[in-house]
């Protein structure tokens, strides 16, 4: 589901950017990846993400996807012109990637799957395109934060079928994912790395 114009304000911004790059580090210091893996972000936004991803985990091949192509072009915008040469953008929804079985080392995915109606079909794509041992970096919100008295007038969000804590690590342990680290908050939201069997 595409982001309305209260939460394009508040994921295209300068605080945005400081979060995720806290985010990368705490990512980097539990589960520093070799050098030159094939990584993918998805729902990458404006490509914040997929630049610090460039320059913390130096992948071979970065592919940065999202459904919106209005965040795509965001994207081609925001990134350099370096940065721009080596990250393939593509438009494509969570639930039907482009990309073969276990063809990746990490996928990267900073709050889009609570977006996603079908969150559970996303979840399949993400563990088939891994390898065996990939990892998934996942930074998820949980319906009280986004869909509060407050915030489900100002922002557009799925109303069915909502992920909490428990639906969401139940889901990721039936997909043959492995909690290696968590930094959760009750209520709010989950920064996970979590690595495929
Ligand atoms: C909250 S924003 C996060 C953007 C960026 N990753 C960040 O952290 O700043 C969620 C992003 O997921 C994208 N998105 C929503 N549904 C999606 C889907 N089914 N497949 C892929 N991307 C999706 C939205 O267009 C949006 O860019």
């Amino acid at each position: 589901m595409k982001l309305n114009w209260a939460e394009r304000w508040v994921v295209n911004n300068p605080i945005r950017v400081l979060e995720q790059r806290l985010q990368m580090s705490w990512f980097k210091a539990r589960a520093p990846l070799d050098r030159g893996g094939i990584i993918l972000e998805i729902g990458a936004g404006r490509g914040a993400g997929a630049s610090l991803i460039l320059r913390e985990f130096h992948p071979s091949v970065l592919h940065a996807s999202d459904l919106d192509y209005d965040m795509i072009r965001r994207a081609k915008d925001y990134l350099s012109p370096g940065e721009r040469a080596r990250i393939s953008l593509i438009t494509a929804d969570a639930t039907h990637l482009p990309y073969r079985d276990q063809a990746l080392d990490a996928v990267f995915g900073f709050g889009f799957l609570h977006h996603v109606p079908e969150w559970r079909a996303a979840l399949d794509e993400v563990a088939r395109i891994l390898k065996g041992g990939g990892i998934y970096f996942m930074e998820e919100l949980y319906p009280s934060l986004y869909q509060n008295c407050i915030t489900r007038h100002l922002l557009v969000h799925p109303t069915e079928d909502r992920f909490r804590s428990a639906d969401l690590r139940i889901a990721l342990k039936e997909r043959g994912f492995r909690m290696e680290a968590a930094a959760e908050t009750r209520h709010v939201g989950i920064l996970a790395i979590l690595r495929k069997d």
